[in-house]
C-alpha cells in the first residue's frame, strides 16, 4: 500500500464503524495557554473531554498534523539521528466521546491491524497499565481481559505510569492507556531474543505504533485527579511508523513519505542516501524539518524571535546547519523542497498546497539571513581559544542559541580540533534559559472553584451589551507577580479576545448589594469564556447584571468591519494572492498583516482607502449568517483563513454579496456607515512576504484629520497665510539655501582678511613669531580653521594664541609650528596654564590645543601670559 492508501484505509475503517471523518486542526494552537503547537490528535477535543463544549459527533476519526518540539512532549534532539522520531508527524486517531470504551477500542484496533493491514499477529505486543499505588490507581484489568480475547496473554505486558498512563501536559485530561508495539526484526533475531523483552526499550526495530488512551480523569493543578463527567477513548497511531511497518522498511525515512524529499536532496547534494551516516543524518534532518517548518508557516506561524516563532526558526536553523556542514549546501536549498511537499499533501492538508509560493518565499528569506549568521558563528568558533581543550558550556550555548548550532555539531567541530565540549555547562545554560522562558510564560492558576452548576456559557454579545447572569466558577491566577481572578458566567455579553479582536471590558453589577466589579478583559481558554477582574464580588452566589463598555465596543466594531472592507479592497487592488496573515482589532486601531511580495505604493494605498471609504458611504447593511454549514459557506465563495479551526457550522459576515464575505466570529457594525471614516496610517514589512497596514476609523480618524488640519493652519499662520502653502514653503527653502551660501561666502572672506591682519601683527620675540589676538568669530570651527590657515602661512617659529568670546563663553586656542614642538613646547600644557585666567581648562595635541572657561574678562591677561612662554 502507498502511504496515501494506508491513510485512507484508516479513515474508511472507522467510518464503517460509525465515525465521522473530521479535518485536522491547525498545527499552531490558539486559545490554550498551556500549549504552543498541536502535540496530539486529542488537543482539538480537549474541551469535549473536559465537558466544556457540546458533543456533536460521539465518534470521530481523523489524521492530525502534530509537532513535538516543545513542552512535555519534545523529540527534537532525536530527530534525524534515529530513524523513527519526527518533529512534524501525522497522528491517526479514532475518538469516542462518552460513547464506546475499552472493549470496542481494543477489538477495532486489533481488527484493523491484523485484518485490514494484515500485520503478522506474532509480531504484535500490547501493554496495559499496571496501576499506581501513590495515585491510588488500580491495575487496568478490564483492558487486560479485553485483550485476552484477541491475543496470547504472554504478549500482554504490564507497564508503569510513565508508559501506560497518558497525560496531555501538566494539567488536563488523562487516563490509563494501552499501547501496541510491533517487532520488525528478522525471524532469526526474533528466535534469539524474545520481542517482549524489547518493548519500550528504545530498540529501533521494536516500536510502538498505536496508543489507546482511556480518558477518565482531569489532572488538576494541585496534582490530584478528578473524574471526568464521562469516559472517552483517545487513540493515536504514528502514521509514518505504520507506513514503515506496512512497507516493510527498517526506517521511517525509507518509506514513500520521506523518500521523494530525500531523493531531491541527494540529487542536489550529489550524494547517495545510505552511503555515509553523517550525510544520511543530514538528509533525514532536512526532510523532516522542512515538513515542520512548512506546515507551521502555512498554519500562520512565521519564524520570529520569540515563543512559537522562535521554535520554528530554530528548527529551520538546525536543518540549514546540517545541510551546510554535511552536504555542502552553501546557498539556500530547503525552500526548493516546498513545492514537492505541497504536492505530496494535496487533498490531505491543502493549506500548504494553496500557499506554497508564500511558504517557499518565507523559507528562502530565513535561509538567506541564517546563512549570513552561520558564517559569523563559524568565524566565532575559529577564533575561539579553548581552555584545557574544552569548549566552555556557555560558549557552546551561545553557538546553539544565537547561531543555531545543534550541540552535536559543536561537538563534532570541537573534535576536529581535538577538543571536548563541556556538556554539563551547556546543559546548565540550556536549563537556565528554559527556566527563564517558563517563568516568563507560566501562569500560575488555582483549580476552579464551582459556584453554580452549569457547563457552558451562553454568549449573547452579538445581540446585546447586557445580560442577567450568575457565576458558574472562578479561580485565582498569578502571572509576573500580579494576581487576578477569572470568572466563568452562565451567560455573557462580553466578547472574548479572538480572531484578532480584543476582549470586551465592562462591569459586573450586584444590584442587591449595589456593588460593581470591573471586568478588565475577556479571553477564551479552550471552550471557556473567561472574565478577568481584580477582585471577587462579595456575594458570589448572587445574580449579576453584566454590562459591556458600549463606547469602546462600538470603536472596536468599526475597526473590525473596516478590516473586512480593507481585506476585500486589498484583494481587489493588489490581487487574489493577498491573504490575511494576522490581525489586531482594538478600540484604537486596526492592524492587518497580509501576504504580498512588494511594497504597496502610495497610489495603491490611496486606491484601497478610497474603495473602503466608498463602501462606508454606501452604508451597506451587515448580513450575518450565524449558523451556516461550512461547506455551503465555502461554496458561496467566502474568505476563510489558513490556520483557523472551523467547525461544521460557521458564522459568515457579509458586506455586499459581491464585495466582502468572510468567516468570522467577531462583532461588527450593523451598517458600514457606522464606521464613519477610514484612514490608513502606515504600510510596511513585517516579515518576508508579509506586509502590515495600520489604520484608524470613526472618531479616531476624525481626530487624526483634525490634527493634520490644525498643523497646516499653524504653518499657514507662520507663513502669513499664503495662497499656496506648498509654493510658500518651497520659496522659503530656496531662499534659505541661497542665504546660507551667501553667509558661507562672506565668512570665508572675513576669515581670509582676518588671517592677513593677524599675520601682519606678528611680533618677533627672541626669533619667534608671536601672534596673540582677540578675534570676533562666532564658532569654534571658524577659530580652528583660522588657526590652521595661519599655521600653513607661517610654518616656522610660530606661536599663535587666539582668544574669543563665544556668546559669553571664553575660548582660547594655541597653535605652534612643528619646529617649536620639536624644541619641547607643548600647546596642551600652555593652554591649560592660560586657561587658569579664564577659570577653565582644556587640552589637545602638542601643536594644537584649546580651552574653554567661565570668565571672559581674563582673556587679555591670558594673551599677555602667553608671552612668558617665549621670553
Ligand atoms: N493522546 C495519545 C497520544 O498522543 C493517543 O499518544
Amino acid at each position: 500500500m502507498t502511504s496515501r492508501e494506508i491513510r485512507q484505509a484508516f479513515l474508511n475503517f472507522f467510518k464503517s464503524k460509525g465515525h465521522e471523518i473530521v479535518p485536522s486542526a491547525p498545527i499552531v494552537v490558539k486559545n490554550d495557554p498551556t500549549l504552543m503547537f498541536t502535540n496530539a490528535g486529542m488537543n482539538q477535543f480537549k474541551e469535549l473531554f473536559l465537558g466544556e463544549a457540546p458533543i456533536k459527533y460521539s465518534r470521530v476519526v481523523d489524521t492530525q498534523r502534530c509537532l513535538r518540539v516543545s513542552g512535555k512532549h519534545n523529540d527534537l534532539e532525536e530527530v534525524g539521528i534515529d530513524t523513527y522520531h519526527h518533529t512534524m508527524f501525522e497522528m491517526l486517531g479514532n475518538w469516542s466521546f462518552g460513547d464506546y470504551f475499552k472493549k470496542e477500542a481494543i477489538a477495532w484496533s486489533w481488527e484493523l491491524l491484523t485484518e485490514v493491514y494484515k500485520i503478522d499477529k506474532s509480531r504484535l505486543y500490547v501493554t496495559v497499565f499496571e496501576g499506581d499505588l501513590n495515585e491510588g490507581l488500580p491495575e487496568d484489568i478490564e483492558a487486560y481481559n479485553f485483550w485476552k480475547e484477541h491475543i496470547d496473554p504472554a504478549r500482554i505486558l504490564k507497564g508503569n505510569k510513565k508508559d501506560n498512563f497518558w497525560e496531555m501536559g501538566e494539567t488536563g485530561p488523562c487516563g490509563p492507556c494501552s499501547e501496541i508495539h510491533v517487532d520488525c526484526r528478522s525471524d532469526q533475531e526474533r528466535e534469539m531474543i524474545d520481542g517482549g523483552t524489547l518493548v519500550n526499550a528504545d530498540h529501533p526495530q521494536v516500536i510502538e505504533i498505536w496508543n489507546n488512551v482511556f480518558m477518565q480523569f482531569n489532572r488538576l493543578k494541585d496534582g490530584s485527579l478528578q473524574a471526568l463527567p464521562a469516559k472517552h477513548v483517545d487513540t493515536g497511531m504514528g502514521f509514518e511508523r505504520l507506513v514503515r511497518v506496512l512497507q516493510n522498511k527498517t526506517s521511517n525515512y525509507d518509506t514513500d513519505v520521506f523518500q521523494p524529499l530525500i531523493q531531491l536532496i541527494a540529487v542536489a547534494a550529489k550524494v547517495q542516501y545510505g552511503e555515509n551516516e553523517q550525510q544520511d543524518i543530514a538528509m533525514r534532518v532536512m526532510a523532516d524539518h522542512i515538513r515542520a517548518i512548512s506546515f507551521a508557516i502555512a498554519d500562520g506561524q512565521l519564524p520570529s524571535n520569540n515563543k512559537a516563532g522562535y521554535v520554528i526558526r530554530r528548527i529551520l536553523r538546525r536543518a540549514v546547519r546540517y545541510a551546510y556542514t554535511f552536504l555542502n549546501f552553501k546557498e539556500p536549498f530547503l525552500n526548493t523542497l516546498v513545492p514537492s511537499l505541497a504536492k505530496q499533501f494535496e487533498g490531505v492538508f491543502d493549506e500548504l498546497y494553496k500557499q506554497q509560493d508564500f511558504v517557499q518565499k518565507v523559507v528562502l528569506e530565513e535561509e538567506l539571513s541564517f546563512l549570513r549568521t552561520l558564517v559569523t558563528g563559524i568565524q566565532r568558533f575559529e577564533n575561539y581559544h579553548a581552555d584545557q581543550h574544552t569548549v566552555n558550556g556557555d560558549f557552546a550555548f551561545e553557538l546553539y542559541d544565537t547561531y543555531g548550532f545543534p550541540i552535536d555539531l559543536t561537538g563534532l567541530m570541537a573534535r576536529e580540533k581535538g577538543w571536548e565540549v563541556d556538556m554539563k555547562g551547556f546543559e546548565t545554560a540550556l536549563n537556565k534559559q528554559k527556566e527563564r522562558s517558563r517563568a516568563a510564560t507560566t501562569i500560575d492558576a488555582s483549580d476552579w472553584v464551582i459556584v453554580n452548576q452549569g457547563e457552558e456559557t451562553l454568549f449573547v454579545g452579538y445581540d446585546s451589551l447586557t445580560a442577567k447572569t450568575k457565576i458558574l466558577k472562578y479561580r485565582k491566577v498569578s502571572a509576573k507577580g500580579k494576581s487576578q481572578y477569572q470568572l466563568v458566567l452562565s451567560q455573557t455579553p462580553f466578547y472574548a479576545e479572538g480572531g484578532g479582536q480584543v476582549g470586551d471590558r465592562g462591569t459586573l453589577i450586584d444590584e442587591a448589594l449595589n456593588e460593581t466589579i470591573q471586568i478588565i478583559d475577556t479571553k477564551k481558554e479552550n471552550g471557556l469564556i473567561i472574565h478577568f477582574s481584580e477582585k471577587l464580588p462579595s456575594h458570589l452566589e448572587g445574580v449579576f447584571f453584566a454590562r459591556v463598555d458600549g463606547t469602546r465596543r462600538q470603536d472596536i466594531q468599526g475597526n473590525h468591519s473596516a478590516t473586512h472592507l480593507l481585506h476585500a479592497a486589498l484583494k481587489q487592488v493588489l490581487g487574489a494572492h493577498v491573504n490575511q496573515k494576522g490581525s489586531l482589532v482594538s478600540d484604537e486601531l486596526l492592524r492587518f498583516d497580509f501576504s504580498h511580495f512588494a511594497k504597496v505604493s502610495d497610489k495603491e494605498l490611496m486606491e484601497v482607502e478610497q474603495i473602503v471609504n466608498a463602501k462606508i458611504r454606501e452604508n451597506l447593511a451587515l448580513v450575518e449568517q450565524r449558523n451556516m454549514p461550512y461547506d455551503d459557506a465555502i461554496a458561496m465563495g467566502v474568505t476563510a483563513l489558513f490556520g483557523e479551526k472551523y467547525g461544521d457550522f460557521v458564522r459568515v459576515i457579509i458586506f455586499d454579496e459581491n464585495f466582502s464575505k468572510e468567516l468570522c466570529g467577531g462583532t461588527h457594525v450593523l451598517y458600514t456607515g457606522n464606521i464613519g471614516f477610514f484612514k490608513i496610517l502606515s504600510e510596511g514589512a513585517v516579515a518576508a512576504g508579509v506586509r502590515r497596514i495600520e489604520a484608524i476609523t470613526g472618531r479616531r480618524a476624525e481626530a487624526f484629520v483634525e490634527g493634520q488640519e490644525r498643523l497646516i493652519n499653524e504653518l499657514k499662520d507662520l507663513l502669513k497665510n499664503p495662497n499656496d502653502l506648498s509654493i510658500a514653503v518651497t520659496n522659503l527653502l530656496q531662499e534659505n539655501s541661497k542665504l546660507k551660501k551667501e553667509v558661507e561666502k562672506s565668512s570665508m572672506e572675513k576669515a581670509q582678511q582676518l588671517k592677513q591682519v593677524l599675520i601682519e601683527k606678528a611680533v618677533d620675540i627672541n626669533g619667534i613669531q608671536f601672534i596673540g589676538e582677540r578675534v570676533s568669530l562666532s564658532t569654534i570651527d571658524a577659530i580652528k580653521n583660522l588657526a590652521f590657515a595661519i599655521k600653513n602661512a607661517i610654518n616656522n617659529n610660530l606661536f599663535l594664541v587666539l582668544a574669543a568670546d563665544l556668546d559669553g563663553k571664553p575660548n582660547l586656542t594655541v597653535m605652534l609650528s612643528d619646529d617649536l614642538v620639536k624644541h619641547g613646547l607643548d600647546a596642551g600644557k600652555i593652554v591649560r596654564e592660560l586657561a587658569k585666567e579664564i577659570k577653565g581648562g582644556g587640552g589637545g595635541q602638542p601643536f594644537f590645543a584649546t580651552a574653554g572657561g567661565k570668565d571672559s574678562s581674563g582673556l587679555a591677561v591670558a594673551i599677555e601670559k602667553a608671552k612668558s612662554f617665549v621670553v
